[in-house]
């Protein structure tokens, strides 16, 4: 008799120093050297890496950003979710995201807010699965670093702003 295979393991927590250099082995030539910058970031508060496992390896991470002086008026921001490739549809961005949402809510917000460019065929349904909808409010992409050919193509992107309420589950 052939045997089931065994489910993975999907575990979610904040980024540690210790994870720098599996993170940096899965940056692209597009991210080349942000890893780095998004921990020292975190170090100097405010800003959260949430990284996302299957079966003890990191299979991405996504960012909660708290701080109100980084250019944009979305307080607290999600921004940066990122799944590597070879760990896609396994649940891990729907995972890292709630742990992002629930570390939101133990910081006393009440709402969580992202952008993403309209087209993504991957983020938005995700998105509106998990309870997020369109403010009406757009602005220019500013995180088409962590997109990998998925996002819009155009030169001059745009993303819609979406938002979640956290005080209802
Ligand atoms: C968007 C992204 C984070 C999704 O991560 P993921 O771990 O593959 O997503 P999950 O496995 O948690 O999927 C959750 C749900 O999202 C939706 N979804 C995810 N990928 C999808 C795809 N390629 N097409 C359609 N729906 C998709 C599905 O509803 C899915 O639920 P299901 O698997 O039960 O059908 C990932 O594709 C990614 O990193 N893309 C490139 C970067 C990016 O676009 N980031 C977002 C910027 S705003």
């Amino acid at each position: 008799m052939t045997e089931a295979p065994k489910a993975k393991t999907i575990e979610t927590r904040l980024a540690t120093a210790e994870d720098l250099p599996e993170l940096e082995a899965n940056e692209t030539d597009k991210t080349k050297g942000l890893s780095a910058s998004y921990l020292q970031q975190q170090e100097e508060g405010g800003y959260y890496v949430v990284v996302g496992l299957v079966d003890g390896k990191i299979g991405g991470r996504v960012i909660l950003d708290t701080r109100d002086d980084d250019g944009t008026p979305l307080v607290p921001e999600m921004k940066l979710l990122w799944v590597f490739p070879s760990a896609r549809r396994q649940g891990l961005g729907a995972a890292m995201t709630q742990h992002l949402e629930e570390l939101a809510r133990e910081l006393g917000y009440e709402e969580v807010f992202l952008g993403v460019t309209p087209d993504n065929p991957a983020a938005i349904p995700m998105y509106v699965g998990l309870g997020y909808t369109p403010t009406g409010d757009h602005r220019s992409a500013i995180n088409l670093s962590v997109i990998d050919g998925e996002g819009a193509g155009t030169d001059d992107p745009i993303e819609a702003i979406f938002r979640k309420s956290l005080l209802v589950r």
